[in-house]
């Protein structure tokens, strides 16, 4: 289903500029959202927490994918609080009040990391949120607070669970240096994850998904993910990214 409006936010991300790309590649009108210089000329420059902001740019849209947010640990109060929980609330109600039936969320392998060990492999795709530090705490909240909505506010919502996207040369370094890389998600597989959690067809409802590559199949079910949206990750480390140049 091409020729959607999605509205990106952190369009001028890592992430968000794959997945921008890659949404306009497949016919979709996308609209970016970020606190960086638009890139295109139907890109708005924002801030997640300021509410009519938030809800101009989602008018019209048919999905959200919202990336935008402090990816790491940070100052809980002055950084994490407001960019990843009040921006998350920003979105979740401008989806509601502007009727947006779609968002795709944000979240990481580290909102379960708490619990990690203790689950039988494959790791079920439903296994509650368990963090180990307060950016995943936030992630934590993030698909709480999307179920919540789902079920409420009969919204149709995707938290996925980002394994490794390797954002510049030293985290590419990282993971080389790594002698298990389950987590790795490479650029391809990213474009193609959230692609299908935008097209596929989802009447309301909650899932959490791992978005990971084919080093993570055996570790993470990811048989769910290929059931309900139809995403099989083809790239183990260190196939499907392009050469990092930062
Ligand atoms: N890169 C990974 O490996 C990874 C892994 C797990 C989860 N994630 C999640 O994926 C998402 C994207 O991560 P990324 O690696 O592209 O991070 P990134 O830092 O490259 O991009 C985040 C973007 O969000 C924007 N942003 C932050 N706060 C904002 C605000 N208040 N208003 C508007 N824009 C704001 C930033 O300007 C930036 O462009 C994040 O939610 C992150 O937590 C990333």
């Amino acid at each position: 289903m091409s020729g959607q409006t999605v509205l990106v936010t952190g369009s001028r991300g890592s992430i968000g500029r794959v997945v921008t790309e890659a949404l306009r590649g497949r016919g979709h009108r996308v609209c970016g959202f970020d606190l960086g210089e638009p890139a295109h000329a139907d890109d708005l420059r924002g801030d997640l927490k300021d509410e009519a902001a938030v809800r101009e740019a989602a008018r019209g849209a048919r999905a959200i994918v919202h990336l935008g947010a402090t990816p790491d640990e940070a100052d809980f109060v002055g950084d994490l609080l407001p960019n990843n929980i009040v921006g998350t609330y920003r979105v979740l109600e401008a989806a509601v009040a502007e009727r947006v039936p779609r968002v795709v969320l944000a979240s990481t392998l580290r909102a379960m990391s708490g619990s990690w060990g203790g689950h039988a492999r494959p790791i079920a795709s439903d296994v509650p949120p368990r963090p180990h530090d307060f950016y995943s705490w936030t992630k934590a909240g993030v698909e709480l607070m999307g179920e919540m909505y789902a079920r409420k506010r009969k919204l149709s919502v995707i938290a996925a669970r980002i394994g490794m996207f390797a954002r510049d040369r030293d985290e590419w370094a990282m993971v080389e240096s790594w002698r298990n890389r389950d987590s790795y998600l490479s650029w391809r597989d990213a474009r193609h994850f959230f692609v299908r959690a935008v097209e596929a067809e989802r009447g309301p409802g909650y899932l959490a998904l791992y978005a990971v590559g084919r080093d993570g199949v055996g570790v993470f079910d990811m048989e769910t993910a290929r059931r309900e949206i139809g995403y099989e990750p083809v790239d183990a480390f260190p196939a499907g990214t392009p050469e990092i140049t930062g």
